[in-house]
């Protein structure tokens, strides 16, 4: 049936998650880029924290004294704020009603810290059989459930580390939140599924996203190279081409491209001052005529020493110093502009400087500017997923029980002398 026009501009006006309510129990990074991304999907998303302490957050790396670090600004938008005691009775009674009128949880505590505050999931169910409880935490069920986490530890136990790096020498974090921002990712997806299973069963399900789990799901290239092993060595890598023997377990690559396609990080003009003046080549096999006539290897392209992909895995080193000549001589954006057009792919190293200037992440609200009013403007990063019905407004970061009151009132139902009892207790706490 055709739409109608009418149709059409009631579902621009809607949210994707509207009237889905969010009781948000989440700090530091993992959870907060969980709840971050509901938000932005039109979620009502409830920050619950502790009074006059909040989000760790809140200060750590801070560079403007008295106010919000970045690290909880970039990390909360779109939220709002309650400041609540849950360990205290009354807060007790808060939370209890939060979860009779919350669709989701979001939790990224240690292990069994829920259950030591009386809201494990027996009690969540009782209270609420519809609500998602979503949970990060560190490894799933087995010898490590108990341990905390944090970032590089979740990438070492989750085969990133030990993938990452030159072959001669050490495991590696990468600067990328994997496990942190990659986790609340996946926990993202995992209870806007449980959402959808709810409209079908009327039942809510936990929902848990291990940190481990998430950097092995982005790692699993890295198991695919550990069973080839099996057939001998990785001739893709460049170990093959210098000699390096392998051992048993899936070796640091270095900057080698991670499929079939080889690629280096080749520098370019500057690079002697610049530490960024770089670009990423891919030797794509169905474009190596082009790469050598562009780089002065015609006869490259027909000799059979050179001319199919198998061949030239043995030389690859020297095939990337022949091509490092030609982008010495251009900055990397002239390598991106001669490249391109004859589809050869090629990606300047950019930093976050020249990111932060660049003007079609921008444009498309990847990278924006944010008011706030204790530190001023900042920049930060847009949601990167666009919808063609929903467009994203950034909101800043709520400040430390910002929205108590209108919380306590609007989504809670308490009024008067019920309210007063509330906040006299020293449960709550506002800005
Ligand atoms: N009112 C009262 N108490 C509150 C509260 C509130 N609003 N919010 C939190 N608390 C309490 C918790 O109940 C807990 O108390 P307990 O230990 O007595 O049970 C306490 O605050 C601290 O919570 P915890 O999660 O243990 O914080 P931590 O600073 O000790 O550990 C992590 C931080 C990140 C290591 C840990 O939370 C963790 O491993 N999380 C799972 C993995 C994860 O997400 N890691 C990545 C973080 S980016």
């Amino acid at each position: 049936m055709a739409e109608s026009e009418d149709d059409i501009e009631i579902a621009r006006h809607m949210k994707p998650l509207q009237d889905v309510r969010v009781l948000d129990f989440t700090h530091v990074q993992s959870g907060p880029t969980c709840t971050q991304l509901l938000a932005w999907f039109g979620a009502d998303v409830i920050k619950v924290e502790r009074p006059g302490v909040g989000d760790a957050t809140r200060q750590q790396l801070v560079d403007v004294p008295g106010a919000d670090s970045l690290y909880f600004t970039m990390l909360n938008h779109n939220k709002r704020s309650i400041c609540l005691n849950t360990k205290h009775e009354t807060g007790k009674e808060v939370l209890a009603r939060l979860v009779e009128r919350c669709d989701v949880l979001v939790e990224n505590f240690a292990p069994g810290a829920l259950d030591r505050m009386g809201f494990g999931w027996d009690r969540i169910q009782q209270l609420n059989p519809r609500m998602v409880m979503a949970s990060v935490k560190g490894f799933g069920p087995g010898k490590f459930e108990d341990c905390k986490v944090y970032e590089n530890v979740a990438q070492c136990a989750g085969g990133s580390a030990s993938t990452t790096g030159f072959v001669d020498n050490l495991p590696m974090v990468t600067g990328a939140q994997i496990g942190d921002s990659g986790t609340g990712l996946h926990l993202a997806l995992g209870i806007v599924v449980a959402l959808l299973h709810r409209e079908r069963t009327g039942r809510g399900q936990k929902v848990l996203a291990p940190m481990q789990d998430g950097v092995l799901n982005l790692c699993r290239v890295k198991l695919r190279d550990q069973q080839r092993l099996n057939a001998g060595p990785l001739r893709e890598y460049s170990q093959f081409g210098k000699g390096i023997e392998f051992g048993e377990a899936t070796p640091r690559a270095g900057n080698d491209s991670g499929g079939g396609q080889p690629g280096r990080i080749l520098k370019c003009k500057g690079w002697e001052a610049d530490p960024n003046a770089y670009t990423y080549f891919i030797t794509q096999a169905a474009v190596w005529p082009r790469i050598c006539e562009l780089i002065g290897k015609p006869e490259w392209a027909k000799d059979p020493e050179y001319s199919t992909p198998d061949a030239r895995l043995g030389k690859l080193d020297g095939i990337f110093a022949t091509i490092e000549e030609w982008t010495c001589t251009k900055t990397k954006f002239e390598v991106m502009d001669i490249c391109n057009p004859l589809n050869i792919p090629v990606g300047p190293i950019l930093s976050m400087k020249e990111i932060a200037e660049d003007e079609s992440l921008r444009k498309n609200g990847t990278v924006v500017e944010v008011d706030h009013p204790e530190r001023g403007p900042y920049l930060t990063v847009g949601c990167p997923i666009k919808f063609s019905d929903h467009e994203v407004a950034v909101e800043r970061s709520p400040l430390l029980g910002e929205h108590t009151l209108e919380i306590l009132g609007d989504v809670l139902g308490y009024e008067g002398e019920e309210l007063k009892r509330v906040v006299d207790s020293g449960a709550v706490g506002s800005a």
